[in-house]
């Protein structure tokens, strides 16, 4: 009795205070700051290190600077506090979005049981669960088609499922890669592979590009490379970035997979502090998840010739290198099938893509997969960023995933046929005279 008394005292206690909450319109939001001076700067880098509040944009403190937009999701309860702060400090600040907690509730709602829902399976974001499910439904239904591979397990130990798409059984075939979901929060990436899984399956033979990618390369698609995260923020943070592994030395969870990688490793534009959301680890491939795929890719090295890693958000197409300014030897080459790719997703989504080397086109990001599979001799290596560009965010709705995964997907196919092209030796020899 007593307890029951208890519970629903604490019952009213919290409605109460969640009431008063949305009653002073305060929920979960997304402020967009654009810091003006250095002491403005500084200020920044200390709210978003306190107040659970979780940085979307820039992914580190470190990276706030002058007349750049800081993207800052702040909680209901430090709401607050949090802009009285920018307040006295005469900083200004715009709502992206005025209620998360809505956007959040879109996307892990599953209308999959109602039958008047006009979405199908690949316009919705999927829990680990169900995407296990996937998996294993997709290569049951596709056995002479697809294989799954075990090629390790989570720091919770989850398997690490690779789909082997293999649509003709000539020789010597090639391959390519793609992950997705190195980072937790970034929902459509792995919504992505799905799609491009399925997109696979269906249109070879129907879409002349996809037929003949498959019909010269294998894909290996690895659809969630973090699965530890991606579960947290279904049930715990939905901001959550890293990987799940305890540090032994300070506490602090979790390690950035795309700063564990050795390429330049732990350099500038990574963090060797455990808290940090850019944390390298405790060695280069520490991790894992991190150490599966390498090992994985070293394994394949020889037929792998176009490796692709997919995020979000910000639209934006890179290649190597990310750890350092200087250029890969390809540079060029590299540039153009960006280039294309990103002029096919204007023409036909009239949607705007950056592209570039990433050191320069985003920051300093040393230890990430797409510099090391370059490294290891797969030279044909990309970083996608999908969208958009911040009105959403992380918490894009499920009514945007078929627009962003199709204009990824035109993207992917223009920069593979290019792989083909470069890496096939001719049927025919050229004649001699
Ligand atoms: N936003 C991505 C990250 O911070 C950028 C990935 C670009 N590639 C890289 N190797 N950093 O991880
Ligand atoms: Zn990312």
């Amino acid at each position: 009795m007593i307890h029951l008394t208890f519970a629903l005292l604490l019952l009213y206690y919290y409605s109460h205070i969640s009431l008063r909450l949305a009653q002073r319109g305060l929920h979960d939001q997304v402020l967009s700051i654009t810091p003006k001076t250095q002491e403005q700067v500084d200020v920044l880098k200390n709210v978003s290190t306190q107040y659970e509040t979780a940085l979307w944009q820039p992914a580190s403190p470190q990276f706030i600077k002058e007349e750049t937009q800081v993207h800052l999701f702040v909680p209901a309860n430090s709401s607050e506090t949090v802009k009285d702060l920018l307040q006295t400090h005469a900083i200004t600040h715009e709502v992206l979005l005025a209620n998360a907690n809505e956007l959040i509730e879109m996307q892990t709602r599953n209308d999959s049981g109602d039958p008047r829902s006009s979405t199908t399976f690949y316009e919705r974001y999927h829990s680990l669960e169900d995407v296990y499910d996937w998996i294993n439904r997709t290569q049951q239904d596709n056995p002479s088609t697809v294989k799954t591979i075990l090629i390790g397990s989570s720091s919770e130990k989850r398997p690490l499922y690779v789909l082997k798409l293999s649509l003709n059984n000539r020789p010597d075939k090639k391959a390519m890669w793609i992950d997705c979901g190195i980072h937790a929060r970034e929902w459509i990436a792995p919504a992505f592979c799905l799609w491009f899984v399925q997109y696979s399956l269906g249109f070879y033979r129907q879409n002349q590009d996809i037929t003949h990618i498959l019909d010269n390369m294998d894909v290996y698609v690895l659809p969630v490379m973090n699965p530890d995260g991606y579960q947290y923020t279904w049930t715990t943070n939905r901001m959550w970035r890293k990987n799940r592994s305890v540090s032994k030395s300070s506490g602090c969870i979790g390690v950035d997979l795309n700063r564990n990688f050795d390429a330049n490793w732990c350099t500038e534009g990574a963090s060797n502090e455990p808290c940090s959301e850019i944390y390298c680890g405790e060695f280069p491939e520490s991790e894992p998840e991190s150490q599966a795929v390498a090992d994985f890719l070293r394994s394949h090295k020889d037929s792998v010739q176009f490796y692709l890693s997919i995020h979000s958000y910000s639209q934006m197409l890179l290649f190597p290198y990310s750890c350092t300014l200087e250029e890969v030897e390809n540079h060029r080459v590299l540039f153009e099938m960006a280039e294309e790719a990103a002029q096919k997703i204007r023409r036909y989504y009239k949607n705007t893509y950056k592209y570039g080397a990433g050191a320069k086109t985003i920051y300093l990001a040393p230890g990430g997969s797409d510099d090391w599979a370059y490294k290891l001799g797969i030279k044909y290596s990309f970083t996608f960023e999908l969208q958009d560009r911040g009105r959403y965010g992380f918490l894009l709705p499920p009514s945007h995933i078929s627009r962003a995964c199709n204009e990824a997907l035109i993207a992917v196919k223009t920069i593979a046929l290019r792989v083909v092209e470069k890496t096939q030796a001719p049927t025919n020899p050229p004649p001699t005279f």
